[in-house]
């Protein structure tokens, strides 16, 4: 369906608009997310949808390194995400259980590779704490 509304990009309908979505600069639609950084401060930070969680979380000062960018390789993603979220999350595949058991700050609930979360409606308001450098 296209959008009759000249303020959206092509091709979105206005009821894509409920709730808190906005668009970032790339025109994506943009979720109010919490993140908790290694010195325990507690960020409001507007994250991508449609992308991983993790394509947001790079690009944060506070955030993390990513430094496989997303080939579910290195770790440098990990984060803590909050309990009321965690059933919302597509299961961990194979790869990503394997690396997370392999770190000393893996927690058995909660911890997951920002790369393999993707960001998708359901996930507005999601709580995330970044995991600790190893
Ligand atoms: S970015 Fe390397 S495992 Fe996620």
């Amino acid at each position: 369906m296209q959008s009759n509304n000249p303020g959206l990009p092509h091709g979105l309908a206005p009821e894509r608009l409920r709730g808190d979505w906005r668009f970032g600069e790339d025109a994506r639609p943009m979720v109010d997310i919490t993140v908790t950084d290694r010195d325990g401060g507690v960020h409001r930070v507007a994250a991508r949808e449609g992308v991983s969680l993790m394509e947001t979380l790079r690009e944060l000062e506070y955030g993390v390194a990513a430094i496989c960018g997303g080939m579910c390789s290195c770790a440098t993603c990990h984060v803590y995400v909050a309990e009321p979220w965690l059933d919302l999350l597509p299961p961990m595949q194979g790869d990503e259980k394997e690396i997370l058991q392999e770190l000393e700050s893996y927690r058995p609930r909660g911890s997951r590779l920002s790369c393999q979360v993707p960001m998708e409606a359901p996930l507005a308001g999601l709580e995330v704490e970044i995991a600790p450098e190893e």
